[in-house]
């Protein structure tokens, strides 16, 4: 149930004295500070992602979208797009003060990572999570009303705003990362992993072993774990980790009963299951941030699903890409202007620089020098800002390439 506001001194956890439990926590809490708009009866066939193209181009800080009543499924069943797609709703993920501006959050996080610890998670016997268990030919991954987002998509995709979890088999440390996944049929998803990132090192290394690859996929958690899982972090740094430093308390979490990784106790819906090398499906095209189809469909990984872990009338967590500012956008760029903030004063560099970041391009990230010159903090991609020519854009909901967000602080330590 939902405390009370606590008095300023109280307050430890944004509003609050305590952290969130869970998504349906973090709901409550957003829906109070007004920033939840219910939209039911939408379709899981392009409408939730047309919908949620225009609720997040309608204005700078959109509201997060409850989509409910989903037509063929059960009432109960439930989709969040734009969790953390707003400053107020990013304070109350991260637990940072309630906020005025963009720029206070910004603030308020470089302000946390000087002090920001790492804090283990912990293991529980039960959660919510448990509630249902579906086993080997129980399992269906379409009896979740996964949304078809963009009309030239591969497919129906579950995971977007998802965390892929693994353990590395060579240093016994877990990873959880933001990786796009699609279904494949009711008891195969694909995974695309760029290459470099941690998911796919780790994975590699399985396959180098001639060993499958287990796996979890998280599709609907805290969104403290979708920034966790969706920000670069250090390689051997687990997500459990940091998002339990934001916290100030550890997060709880489960084992799964095949290969015991560790899912988040409180987490909506989790998928089990392995990889093969050289098993694989087409994928994709998928309509990307960069508000086209970033790339051709491409054999990658299959994972054979053995287990769907779920609460009772679950919800499906939904970040969607589209023509910028996407769903997410807000957070992946207030989180990148922290931490360049942050790495920037570590450089013990005497300049006052400009940290600039734009909602449409939160990867374009650029400091400025005493001399002016622009020193890219983030290899930019010059691709985010507009279509190239040869690519297609993504269609549906009225967007706009000019609608960006511009973070200008006077940087000091
Ligand atoms: C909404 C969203 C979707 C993303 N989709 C993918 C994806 O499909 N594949 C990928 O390799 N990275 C994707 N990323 C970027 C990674 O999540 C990000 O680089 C993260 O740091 C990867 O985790 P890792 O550093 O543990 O590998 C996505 C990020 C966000 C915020």
């Amino acid at each position: 149930m939902l405390e009370k506001t606590q008095s300023p001194q109280a307050q430890r956890f944004n509003a609050y004295d305590r952290p969130h439990d869970d998504l349906r926590e973090f709901i409550a809490r957003a829906e109070r500070a007004g920033e939840i708009v219910r939209i039911a009866g939408a379709d899981w066939k392009l409408e939730m992602g047309t919908l949620a193209e225009i609720v997040n181009h309608a204005r700078p800080e959109p509201p997060a979208i409850l989509f409910e009543e989903v037509p063929g499924y059960p009432k109960g069943m439930r989709l969040l797009s734009g969790a953390t797609n707003s400053s107020k709703r990013l304070a109350i993920a991260l637990g940072l003060p309630v906020p005025r501006n963009p720029l206070d959050v910004v603030r308020a996080y470089r302000d946390r990572m000087k002090i920001h610890r790492p804090i283990p998670p912990k293991t529980v016997a039960k959660g919510p999570v448990f509630e249902n268990i579906d086993r080997d030919g129980e399992v269906d991954v379409l009896k979740f009303p996964v949304p078809f987002l963009h009309e030239h998509d591969g497919g129906r995709y579950v995971g977007t705003d998802d965390l892929v979890i693994m353990r590395d088999p060579e240093a016994d440390w877990v990873n959880g990362g933001t990786y796009r996944v699609m279904v494949q049929d009711k008891t195969h998803v694909s995974l695309w992993i760029s290459p470099g990132k941690h998911g796919r090192q780790i994975r590699e290394k399985y396959f180098r072993a001639g060993k499958p690859c287990p796996v979890l996929i998280s599709c609907g958690h805290d969104p403290l774990l979708f920034l966790a899982g969706g920000n670069e972090l250090k390689f051997g740094l687990c997500e459990y980790d940091y998002a339990g430093g934001h916290r100030g308390e550890p997060c709880e979490i489960v084992l799964s009963e095949l290969h015991g990784l560790p899912m988040p106790a409180h987490a909506e819906i989790v998928l089990e299951g392995e990889m093969v090398e050289n098993v694989t499906a087409k994928e994709g095209p998928f309509g990307e941030f960069t508000g086209y189809y970033a790339s051709s469909p491409s054999h990658q990984p299959l994972v054979e699903v053995k287990r769907v872990y779920y609460r009772n009338d679950p919800i499906l967590g939904i970040a969607s890409p589209m023509r910028p500012p996407s769903d997410f956008s807000f957070s992946k760029c207030v989180m990148k202007a922290g931490m360049i903030w942050t790495r920037w004063n570590a450089r013990d560099c005497p300049a006052s620089p400009a940290c600039g970041c734009t909602n449409s391009a939160a990867r374009a990230c650029s400091t400025s020098s005493p001399s002016s010159r622009p020193i890219p903090a983030m290899r930019a991609r010059p691709g985010c800002w507009q279509p190239a020519a040869s690519r297609v854009p993504i269609s549906g909901g009225s967007s706009s390439w000019s609608t960006r967000m511009s973070i200008r602080p006077t940087c000091s330590t």
